[in-house]
């Protein structure tokens, strides 16, 4: 689809809002084991009572950490019942009235009429629509701001020194909804958001021994804006999905996945920082040369640091998951590299999922 027929043209991912229950702590976090920059910051010093937060940017790009000051509120409610989780999707468009428009004619749920934020650096007008859960998707059109973030956020700098990890952009955010909720959220993507289905798994495809679950992807236009949409399917036990959705309490982001060109440098530096990451068995290895033929790639290093590698007609891809990050098992990261391959890890499903089940064993949710 070409932008002239696309009634919603997305220049890629704007930012991505949590609302957590300590930012300054989560934004120590993400400097800290991400290798985050502290750019920007909105709260009582800038004029703001109700809340503080806290913009981090490497590369491509912006994490808005964001936590209520006061006991009443959609941020504490927000935190109260899901625990740290993602708010806002935010897509970075031409025209964020149209956009508001142009879905909510189809039938989408208003979140924020538009409105237009100024300050001295210009202006931006930001309009959000409902999308599963309490999770939203904000229209930022921001063609006329040369400021740091958004207005009414200010400049701000750490004292702590981070180096970058080699992040560069969102590749994909992957949603969990509840028992057959998925079609009808593909379509709400379809049918308002003029997205179109790009793939389906069904629980044939990634099911393990015990556990199953269901997905298909959509992606906009242009193909920058990918959301695979996950469901529980029925097992012997208890879906991963189920147990997001349990502790969650409800339909929300389940793993954001950042893209990467030297996954081998990526991950090596967040493990010494301290991130812990999914395992799957030395086995795993074993076979990987019959499975996905010649990469580039040392097959040590891979090994060693756990990152598994899939291919398609188009090329290969490498990838690792994290565990949770934070308490409750709800939003995980991916880091992926794509060398031409277009999907999604399909022939790493089983070994994954039997990874993320043994942690759901020691949880007690299996
Ligand atoms: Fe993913």
């Amino acid at each position: 689809m070409d932008n002239d027929q696309d009634f919603l043209p997305i220049n890629g991912t704007d930012h991505i809002e949590f609302y957590v229950g300590n930012a300054k702590q989560s934004a120590m976090y993400y400097q800290n084991a991400f290798g985050y920059e502290l750019i920007a910051y909105a709260g009582p010093e800038t004029g703001i009572k109700d809340r503080a937060s806290y913009v981090l940017k490497q590369d491509k790009i912006r994490l808005v950490l964001t936590t209520s000051l006061v006991e009443e509120g959609t941020i504490a409610d927000h935190v109260r019942h899901h625990g740290d989780g993602v708010k806002a999707l935010a897509l970075w468009v031409d025209d964020a009235a149209k956009a508001f428009e142009e879905t909510t004619s189809r039938g989408a749920v208003p979140h924020e009429a538009p409105k237009i934020l100024s300050d001295t650096s210009g202006s931006v007008t930001v309009a959000s629509i409902k999308t599963y859960g309490d999770t939203v998707h904000t229209f930022v059109e921001r063609k006329d701001y040369k400021g740091v973030f958004l207005p009414g956020y200010e400049s701000r700098k750490s004292t702590l020194k981070v180096s970058p990890v080699g992040l560069k952009y969102v590749d994909h955010c992957v949603g969990n909804v509840g028992w057959g909720e998925m079609d009808q959220w593909v379509a709400f993507y379809e049918k308002v958001m003029g997205f179109s289905l790009l793939v389906t798994f069904d629980d044939e495809d990634i099911s393990t021994e015990y556990t199953a679950l269901m997905s298909k992807v959509v992606s906009n236009g242009n193909g920058y804006i990918k959301f695979p949409i996950n469901e529980p399917a029925e097992g012997k036990k208890k879906s991963q999905i189920e147990e997001y959705l349990d502790f969650y309490n409800g339909a929300g982001v389940q793993h954001i996945a950042i893209a990467t060109d030297d996954i081998v440098k990526t991950v090596s530096e967040l493990r010494s920082r301290g991130v812990d990451f999914l395992h799957v068995p030395a086995t795993y290895y074993d076979d990987l040369h019959e499975r996905v033929g010649a990469i580039e790639e040392d097959l040590q290093p891979l090994k060693d640091l756990n990152i598994l590698v899939d291919r398609d007609d188009e090329g290969y891809l490498l990838q690792i998951f994290t565990k949770p990050v934070q308490d409750r098992p709800t939003l995980f990261y991916e880091i992926i590299q794509r060398k031409g391959a277009k999907s999604f890890g399909k022939g790493n499903f089983k070994a994954l999922f039997e990874a993320i089940e043994r942690e759901q064993a020691l949880r007690g949710n299996l």
